[in-house]
């Protein structure tokens, strides 16, 4: 089934109000190339005057509570980043299961949060070096989805994003076949845990994409899209990942 490519930005911890003058471009860019889907995920302070910027522009929050509100200090939940004017949320990223000790349960819970409100997904999961090395890459992104995923998944609200955690920010790549042979594993789980559902389901690749290197990684099999990290931060290096997944529409 053909699957519209997704391309998505995460600004992290980076990102002030002046940075804003960025989403003009890449808003931009995002209707110059209708065939692509377009989002940034932002700092939460950035939500609201993001989405006030660049209202056609898919902004996102990083995470989310998996609880709607209550006594969780410093925590934002769905309904809020819903609220200051986010379609979507990232959840998982290696950093926050890493940083802040999030299981596979907390991310699933996250989901479910982000399904119950109306809001996109992009679910990240990934290898460690480690793990690669051992062989136990793809059991360990595998089990990762499979418990992760939320009851009720179902179409293209929520798309998976394969990250090895090595790739990020490193200025490494795993090869062409490394990639396919992921997704395709990725694939046969979602295929599994959600039958025919599966099909419209986006596997995005993320780590170390960059304008250079987007075509090689976006025309590959079975990869619907991009999360970018730190390209994603300047119109400059992001819009040309935009074109590039464009191109190959
Ligand atoms: P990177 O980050 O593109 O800077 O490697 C990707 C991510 O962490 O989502």
């Amino acid at each position: 089934m053909a699957r519209r490519k997704l391309v998505a930005g995460n600004w992290k911890m980076n990102g002030d109000l002046a940075a804003l003058a960025e989403i003009d471009a890449i808003a931009a860019a995002a209707v110059a190339n209708p065939a692509v889907d377009v989002g940034i995920g932002v700092p939460a302070t950035l939500i609201g005057p993001a989405h006030a910027r660049a209202p056609r522009l898919a902004i996102g929050a990083e995470d989310v509570h998996a609880v709607d509100h209550g006594a969780f200090t410093g925590s934002i939940s769905a309904p809020m980043v819903r609220e200051a004017g986010a379609s979507f949320a990232i959840v998982g990223h290696s950093e926050r299961r890493a940083g802040c000790g999030e299981t596979d349960a907390d991310v699933k819970a996250k989901a479910e949060a982000l399904l119950r409100h109306g809001l996109a997904a992009i679910l990240c999961v990934g290898e460690t070096s480690d793990q690669r090395n051992a062989g136990k890459a793809v059991a360990t992104v595998t089990g990762q989805v499979r418990a992760s995923m939320p009851w009720g998944a179902a179409s293209g609200w929520l798309s998976v994003a394969y990250e090895p955690i090595w790739a990020i920010g490193s200025g490494h790549t795993p090869t062409l076949e490394q990639i396919s042979a992921m997704h395709g594993a990725i694939r046969a789980m979602l295929t599994e845990l959600l039958g025919a559902d599966a099909a419209s389901m986006r596997v995005l690749y993320g780590g170390s994409v960059t304008a250079e290197n987007a075509t090689e990684l976006l025309g590959g099999p079975d990869v619907d899209g991009a999360l970018v990290g730190g390209a994603s931060l300047t119109a400059a290096k992001f819009v040309p990942i935009i074109e590039a997944a464009a191109a190959l529409t």
